[in-house]
């Protein structure tokens, strides 16, 4: 393990100029309420480059010609802290265990960084994730050039940019984890359509989504699960998960587990009780046909903006065929009247965060698919009860959401395991 993270140290700074340095802040805990925290969840940038779990670290690799350096600030050891919190590896341990070059408790860091700095060009920092950190970078490297006025200056630049590219296409061991996240997440999936029945609440599903996750060893959720019956599935970023799920209403839900660090991100849309409605079908075939021709705009040499216009296309056309719109599909898609049923974009990178760091353009020009970025595709149509649309299809929200590898040549859809196909989806739900 501590290889992969070296290599991936060693493959970022290739692309820095000599004489510089990256720093990279870990996460601190969070207070939920008085003196009680959320549960601690390592920054990504920092994990993907150091593989320590600790809270409150920082790392800094230094590039100097050829040679690169690790150094980390961890939490101090203290027997009376890890009596009530649990190990921690100290200094000594960050060296022995994990393979940093150098190591040192936090509470040095104020005077040992900014030497560390001293004849470097340049900072590279990722800015603006953590205001309490970018003003300590900023007072550091003050410190550092104010040591030796007579010296060359050193300037901060931002690494965000840096760090997308590079996390955007997976390795091979990433993948086989992102495939493990996949299959928990289908998993649940399935088993959830055959649990979910009129009368349950919303929170009643979360729970079992969580619990599915969580004996399958992804015990958090990659994001808040999105638990929606009926209209609330039109509140793209519902959270409240706290409704009764009604007979003859359709379920969204929008949840994928983390696992070892890596997310999964699947939306199934299915009927409480097991039946689609003739409206609820007929929207549901339009984001299904959206979200295949889409999927399979995924590949290698295709722009990624591609699946975006497919699913454009498709949902215009079908929004037509049902009398939703009304109009010539080129002028419809030129104006953009899908939006009022289709306001989000058909996916996003996806990797460590749910919506991962990747760039999409680079110099103004969309990217290219190239094996092994992951993207979801999740196409959508909702309409709620003020929607110019006849009153019949008001309350109906639909999305379907896969994660899609690209491969050499094509895809690999890794959340196919559960059902998109209406008959399927029924069969699985009236068959315990
Ligand atoms: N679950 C968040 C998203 O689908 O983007
Ligand atoms: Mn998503
Ligand atoms: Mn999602």
């Amino acid at each position: 393990m501590i290889g992969m993270y070296r290599k991936r140290q060693e493959k970022l700074i290739s692309s820095l100029p000599d004489n510089s340095v990256l720093i990279i802040p870990g996460a601190c805990l969070r207070l939920r309420s008085q003196d009680t925290h959320f549960p601690f969840r390592q920054d990504s940038n920092f994990y993907y480059l150091s593989g320590f779990n600790e809270p409150d670290s920082t790392l800094m690799i230094r590039k100097d010609k050829n040679k690169i350096e690790s150094i980390i600030f961890v939490p101090k050891k203290d027997k009376v802290k890890e009596i009530w919190d649990g190990y921690r590896a100290g200094p000594e341990g960050a060296k022995k265990d994990y393979g940093f070059d150098k190591a040192f408790d936090n509470d040095q860091i104020d005077t040992i960084l900014p030497e560390f700095l001293l004849n470097k060009n340049k900072v590279y920092y990722p800015f603006g994730n953590n205001d309490g950190f970018d003003k300590k970078v900023v007072d550091w490297t003050h410190a550092a050039n104010n040591q030796d006025r007579h010296s060359g200056k050193i300037d901060i630049a931002d690494a965000n940019s840096i760090l997308g590219s590079n996390r955007l296409i997976k390795a091979f061991a990433e993948i086989e984890v992102i495939r493990q996240a996949c299959s928990i997440s289908a998993s649940a999936h399935s088993a959830a359509m055959q649990f979910v029945k009129p009368g349950l609440n919303e929170s009643d599903v979360e729970a079992y989504y969580m619990y599915e996750f969580a004996k399958r060893g992804g015990r958090y959720a990659a994001y808040n699960p999105i638990v929606a019956g009926g209209v609330n599935a039109c509140v793209l970023h519902y959270n409240d998960n706290n409704c009764m799920l009604n007979d003859g209403d359709l379920i969204l839900v929008d949840a994928g587990c983390e696992f070892n660090m890596y997310a999964s991100d699947i939306t199934r849309t299915y009927p409480i009780n097991g039946k689609f409605s003739k409206e609820q079908l007929a929207v549901y075939e339009i984001v299904l046909a959206a979200q295949q021709a889409s999927i399979e705009a995924v590949r290698p040499g295709n722009s990624v903006i591609e699946p975006q216009k497919v699913s454009e296309k498709i949902i215009t056309q079908g929004l037509i065929d049902i009398g939703i719109l009304d109009g010539e599909i080129s002028e419809l898609i030129e104006i953009g009247a899908f939006r009022e049923y289709y306001m989000h974009k058909v996916g996003h990178w996806m990797g460590m965060d749910v919506h991962d760091v990747g760039p999409y353009m680079q110099n103004d020009n969309y990217l290219e698919f190239s094996e092994g970025m992951i993207t979801t595709i999740e196409p959508g149509i909702y309409i709620n009860n003020k929607s110019n649309a006849d009153a019949k299809w008001h309350g109906i929200g639909i999305r379907i959401e896969d994660d899609i590898l690209v491969t050499k040549n094509d895809n690999e859809n890794l959340t196919s395991a559960v059902p998109t196909d209406p008959n399927e989806i029924e069969s699985l739900m009236n068959s315990s």
